[in-house]
C-alpha cells in the first residue's frame, strides 16, 4: 500500500520550509556531535536524505533507514547520481524491525519519532543499535495541538513533552541526556517549537 510519504516523495525537497528546517537541524546537530571520517552513522526516517546528504561528506559510512519505498527511491537516485559511495539506504519499519545491533557511532533521526507508536521501545531499539559510547540525536516537534500537519494520517503523536522524551531516553539506558528547544516552525495556523534530544550510550571503560 502506498503511504502518504510515497505519494509526496518526488515533491519533498521542493518545499522551501524543509530546506530551511534542514539547515536548522544540521546546525543544532553539529553543535552536539563532531562528525569524523572514521564514523558509521544511521539516519532513521531518512526520507529523501536531506540530513544524510549534509552529513555524508564528513563520515566513513552512512545508512538511511525508512519504511517509504517512494522516499528511498528518491534518495537512492541522489546517491547514484552524486556518486555518494559511502551512503546507502535500507527499507526499515521502526514499528516492527530491529536496527542492526552494535553498529553505529551516531544515530540521527529528524521529524520521524512522531510517526512511530511506541517511543519507549524505539529508544531501546536505537540504544542497542549503537556501539558503546555511541551517540544519538533526535529532532522532533514539541507538544502541539494537532494542527501542525494538514493531514494527520500516520501521525502517532502530536509532538512530545520534552521531559517525557528525556525520561524515555534515560529509561532505555542512555546517559548524558539533554533535550532542548532548538528552533520554531512558523505556519499560518501557528508556531511549532522543535526540540533536539542528545543522548549517549555507556562506554565500555
Ligand atoms: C517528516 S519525514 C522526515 C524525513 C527526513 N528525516 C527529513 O528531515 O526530511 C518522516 C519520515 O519518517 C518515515 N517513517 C514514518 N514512519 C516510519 C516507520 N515506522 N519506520 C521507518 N520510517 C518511518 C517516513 O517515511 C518519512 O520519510
Amino acid at each position: 500500500m502506498m503511504s502518504r510519504f510515497d505519494n509526496i516523495a518526488s515533491q519533498w525537497d521542493k518545499n522551501p520550509r524543509r530546506q530551511w528546517m534542514t539547515q536548522q537541524i544540521i546546525s543544532a546537530l553539529k553543535s552536539k556531535i563532531f562528525f569524523r571520517t572514521d564514523m558509521i552513522v544511521a539516519d532513521l526516517g531518512t526520507g529523501t536524505g536531506l540530513i544524510l546528504t549534509e552529513v555524508y561528506p564528513s563520515v566513513k559510512q552512512i545508512v538511511g533507514f525508512d519504511n517509504s519505498k517512494g522516499m528511498l527511491d528518491v534518495l537512492s537516485q541522489k546517491i547514484q547520481s552524486n556518486d555518494m559511495t559511502n551512503a546507502s539506504v535500507e527499507w526499515f519499519d521502526a514499528e516492527k524491525g530491529l536496527l542492526p545491533s552494535n553498529s553505529f557511532d551516531v544515530l540521527v533521526s529528524a521529524m520521524t519519532f512522531h510517526h512511530v507508536s511506541n517511543i519507549s521501545q524505539l529508544c531501546s531499539n536505537v540504544l542497542q543499535s549503537l556501539k558503546p559510547g555511541g551517540k544519538c540525536y533526535v529532532v522532533d516537534l514539541c507538544t502541539e495541538d494537532g494542527t501542525f500537519h494538514d493531514n494527520n494520517e500516520g501521525v502517532k503523536h502530536f509532538g512530545f513533552d520534552v521531559l517525557q522524551m528525556k525520561t524515555w531516553l534515560e529509561e532505555a539506558g542512555f546517559e548524558n541526556v539533554s533535550v532542548e528547544r532548538i528552533f520554531e516552525i512558523e505556519k499560518p495556523q501557528g508556531k511549532y517549537p522543535v526540540f533536539g534530544a542528545y543522548a549517549q550510550k555507556k562506554s565500555l571503560s
